[in-house]
């Protein structure tokens, strides 16, 4: 089979697997209020990965990630940084909305991060962006950077290479939204992640 019919496979079992998904609380709520999972959206050979932390209303209505405020600046921050959406992979470490967008527990980042490892496994993204606190602490571990995890603000923009993948905790852009000074933090951020996308 051609690696791209065989990657589109792979994509659509993890979606088929979230879909039927019943290890967390969050699918009832997803099923019950008529929300979409958000899987992911983006290019299937993208070389840079976008990981944020878990859909918003708008996303859980469109099944689409980042498509609300948040989303708006990241467009605009990969405009920034002359990259385009169509050309990397933006997805969350939940697949599915938490109620009153609260913060992911635990117990759900566990029952959920095995789909974004196989995300990971299935489209081998060169570089990848770990937008927020939530993002940069599930892959610094995964990745065995424990003893560097550190807030957002203290780590963001730095590169931690591991084997074949370059990790970069971001500041997530929807700490941008009512602050151009943080805009441009994550703007100069940005700047390199071109030399990551051939
Ligand atoms: N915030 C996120 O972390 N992910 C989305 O998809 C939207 C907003």
């Amino acid at each position: 089979m051609p690696k791209d019919q065989e990657i589109e496979k792979e994509l659509k079992k993890i979606k088929d697997e979230v879909l039927a998904c019943e290890k967390c609380p969050l699918a009832r709520y997803r099923r019950e209020n008529g929300f979409c999972p958000v899987i992911g959206k983006g290019s299937h050979s993208a070389k840079i990965m976008f990981v944020g932390e878990a859909p918003g209303a708008n996303e859980a209505k469109t099944g689409h990630p980042f498509c609300g405020a948040a989303g708006k600046i990241l467009d605009e921050l990969l405009e920034s940084a002359r990259l385009k959406r169509e050309e990397v992979y933006i997805c969350n470490i939940l697949k599915d909305r938490p109620p009153q967008n609260r913060n992911p527990e635990s117990q759900e980042i566990k029952a959920c991060t095995p789909y974004l490892e196989k995300q990971i496994e299935v489209i081998k993204p060169k570089a990848i962006c770990a937008l927020g606190n939530f993002a940069a602490a599930f892959l610094m571990e995964k990745y065995g950077l424990k003893d560097e995890i550190k807030g957002i603000s203290k780590i963001h923009g730095k590169t931690f290479k591991i084997g074949a993948i370059t990790l970069i905790p971001l500041y997530h852009p929807a700490v941008a939204v009512y602050n151009a000074n943080m805009k441009n933090i994550l703007k100069q951020d940005f700047q390199f992640l071109k030399d990551f996308s051939d």
